[in-house]
């Protein structure tokens, strides 16, 4: 059998790759269902690493081969492709037992750019323990239809290290078996696997969305949290005031919304709605949609000897056949992404702020007869998310959360952990870190742990705290934040885990939503047992139910009842509500029907409203006609602020709704009390909200004809 072969030097920095050529569909499936597959490929040649793309189309690979870790360890593995793959990896250097690590796919409608690893939560693999005395089998299935710039690569990091997935070199592979001296009809060498067979199955859910997956912030609310007095003299204080308030500064009217910055996440929450995201989404940025060729660097061979014959003003194109110029064009061409090694942190200033990316031209793919099938490429991990603004984009409103990059929030949460560790805790995991960025004064980080005391019991932080950006860190120091990476406590800028929260709650004539309203809140009570919640039905003398008594019959363990008369007005409807409220400590939540509300909601409004300093608008994703939350199709509400959370005394000093201007009209009274918070000099928090959806509803009959448009 090969694995008792005894390893020689031939074998080492290659992997074995098997094409089979003009073979439509885009999906693994296509590939195993040609009839050649897998003992029959077109050709059979090695590659030296593990990125390849021959600019082909209509094609399969199957790549093989050990692998060879370079340290103990647990990696994760990242797979990106054009169009689809597979990533396997064995337990043991035996074809035996492979398992499947990783993937882009399975309905064949899935692709990535070069580099782009955290599109689909497929493409990484769980933490698997490797260790640098053994060798592991690994296969990599990849198809490709016939448009697109085809590639696929993988990629590997050890775990909790933060500098990011590279991709693996020729140093960390061999060759399964040396075919160099077969026939096509030899085919006893050639691995027959569990990941061969046409009916292999997977058990995701075709197309299902990411966001649905289960997630550590789902459940963070039911554990415990760390007292308050652990916290108060870890980090030295410091005031805060950030630069973008803008208090007293006059704003036209709806002027306000261009001054709410989204905030930044980690790790993803898969908030981009990547299975309904079609291919010009305007999440890669116009030029380098489809054409991602020209900053994949292409490994070629060594041309140094020519590089003085060079014509610096040359233009560079992808054309069939490359005569030297061109190549050393190609190696010299200006291509960002490779330069800036995105393993290393971003400067904090970065991000959120545009970058250049480079100009993509249109790639002719090759003609038949002089493809290199063994062509690889360089590339680092793309970090698309940092070329994102963190300005509002109402075009943009199914591409989710900004992401925060590792290398930039596992430092921060290990400068934390570095003084909470005095006090004997122990870092479990990182489950959430959201960062409002500050280009000026230094970005605010909410901090979310999981944490073991000294007496192993288990609990969560949720704790704000503040990077200032100190005198010296200037542009050189980028490469190594920690050393000035001094955090401090943000004085008087943290949450209230106590703080009672009023869901505000405005309703005419909507009999059958207001009774969901009452049975979903009756559900999240029951799961968070949370007692300091409060629903407020404000009701227009509705004529299709008996609101009041449906409260009265309902489990909610708090509700308050308003009866208005007259045409249903939303903004007097909530400030009938918050009317209600005595305690100025409380949280008051304006809101809608038809909202499904996730468990964690009311945590998660009380960790993003702090008096006197923010609110929080978190964006809600309205469903499409005919879809259920499990489908998770539809568009995020970009341009809504109607869903506010804010400390009732914020909301009275800014002057509560306007009741005056904004009666019969429908819509625009949430961006006007966003205009008056903002110039109140308070700030407001902004990020797409797991979970958190908008049904879809009838407008039929529901408001009067000149109503422009009920949302
Ligand atoms: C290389 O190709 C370019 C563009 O096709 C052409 O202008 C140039 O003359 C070629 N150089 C050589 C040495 O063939
Ligand atoms: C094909 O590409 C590989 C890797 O980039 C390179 O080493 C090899 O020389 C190329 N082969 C030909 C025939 O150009
Ligand atoms: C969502 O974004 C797409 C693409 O920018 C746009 O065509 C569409 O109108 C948007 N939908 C809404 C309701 O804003």
């Amino acid at each position: 059998a090969p694995s008792c072969r005894k390893e020689s030097a031939e074998y080492k920095g290659r992997a074995n790759l098997h094409v089979f050529e003009d073979w439509c569909g885009s999906s693994t499936a296509d590939l195993r269902k040609n009839l050649h597959y897998p003992l029959y490929p077109h050709s059979r040649m090695t590659v030296q690493k593990l990125a390849i793309s021959p600019q082909r189309t209509s094609y399969g690979l199957r790549i093989f081969g050990y692998l060879h870790p370079y340290t103990d360890g647990e990696f994760e593995f990242a797979l990106s492709s054009d169009d689809n793959s597979e990533l396997w990896l064995s337990t043991d250097d035996t074809t035996l037992n492979l398992q499947l690590l990783a993937w882009v796919g399975k309905t064949g409608s899935e692709w990535t750019a070069p580099g782009e690893f955290e599109k689909y939560a497929s493409q990484t693999s769980k933490p698997v323990r490797l260790s640098a005395q053994k060798k592991y089998f690994f296969e990599v299935i990849h198809k490709q239809n016939d448009k697109g710039t085809d590639h696929v690569e993988v990629a590997w990091q050890l775990l909790d290290q933060g500098f990011g997935f590279k991709v693996i070199e020729s140093s960390h592979i061999s060759l399964y078996v040396d075919e160099s001296a077969l026939l096509v009809s030899d085919v006893a060498q050639i691995p027959q696997t569990a990941a061969s067979p046409q009916h292999t199955a997977t058990k995701q859910q075709i197309g299902s969305a990411d966001m649905l997956r289960e997630d550590l912030r789902d459940t963070l609310y039911r554990v415990p949290l760390v007292h308050s007095t652990f916290l108060h003299d870890v980090l030295p204080d410091c005031s805060y005031k950030p630069s973008y308030t803008i208090k007293n500064v006059p704003l036209y009217r709806y002027q306000g919304v261009q001054f709410v910055h989204m905030s930044f996440i980690y790790p993803n929450d898969y908030t981009r709605l990547t299975h309904i995201e079609t291919e010009n989404s305007c999440f890669y940025p116009k030029r380098l949609q489809l054409r991602f060729a020209r900053y994949m660097k292409l490994d070629l061979p060594d041309m140094q000897d020519i590089g003085e014959q060079l014509n610096k003003q040359y233009h560079m194109q992808m054309t069939p056949k490359r005569n030297h110029t061109q190549i050393q064009r190609l190696k010299d061409s200006e291509l960002q992404p490779l330069e800036r090694d995105s393993a290393l942190p971003e400067k904090p200033k970065e991000i959120g702020m545009k970058m250049p990316l480079p100009v993509v031209e249109k790639s002719t793919h090759r003609s038949g007869t002089d493809t290199n099938w063994s062509q690889t490429f360089q590339i680092n991990h793309l970090n698309l998310q940092a070329h994102r603004s963190d300005q509002i984009d109402l075009g943009c409103n199914i591409s989710g959360n900004l992401l925060l990059h590792s290398s930039e929030a596992l430092p921060v949460v290990k400068a934390f952990m570095k003084q909470l560790k005095k006090k004997q805790f122990t870092l479990v995991r990182v489950v959430n870190v959201v960062k409002h960025v500050d280009a000026a004064k230094g970005s605010r980080y909410l901090l979310e742990l999981e944490l073991k005391d000294v007496n192993g019991q288990l609990l969560r932080l949720s704790h704000y705290v503040y990077a200032p950006i100190l005198q010296r860190q200037h542009s050189l120091s980028f490469k190594q934040p920690e050393p000035h990476l001094k955090l401090c406590n943000p004085m008087g800028f943290q949450w209230n885990p106590n703080a009672n929260v009023h869901f505000i709650v405005p309703v005419k004539n909507q009999a059958r939503w207001v009774q969901q309203l009452i049975a979903d809140l009756e559900q999240l009570f029951i799961e968070t047992g949370d007692l300091n919640f409060n629903l407020i039905i404000t009701d227009y003398s509705s004529t299709d139910m008996d609101v009041k008594k449906a409260l009265q019959k309902s489990s909610l363990h708090r509700y308050q009842y308003v009866k208005l008369s007259g045409n249903f007005e939303r903004a007097a409807g909530l400030q009938a509500g918050v009317d209600l409220i005595n305690d100025d400590n409380s949280i008051v939540f304006l809101c809608d029907l038809h909202i499904n509300f996730p468990p964690f909601i009311i945590d998660t409004i009380r960790k993003h409203c702090v008096k006197g300093y923010m609110a929080f608008a978190p964006i809600v994703l309205r469903l499409d006609c005919g879809v259920t939350r499990l489908e998770a199709r539809g568009f995020w509400e970009v341009n809504g602020f109607g869903l506010l959370g804010i400390y009732k005394s914020d909301l009275d000093s800014v002057g509560g709704m306007n009741t005056k201007e904004f009666r019969d009209r429908w819509g625009g009274e949430d961006w006007e009390l966003l205009d008056r918070i903002l110039m109140g000099g308070l700030e407001v928090e902004r990020f797409y909200l797991r979970n958190f959806v908008h049904h879809f509803h009838s407008k039929r009959g529901m408001w009067r004809q000149s109503s422009p448009g009920y949302r």
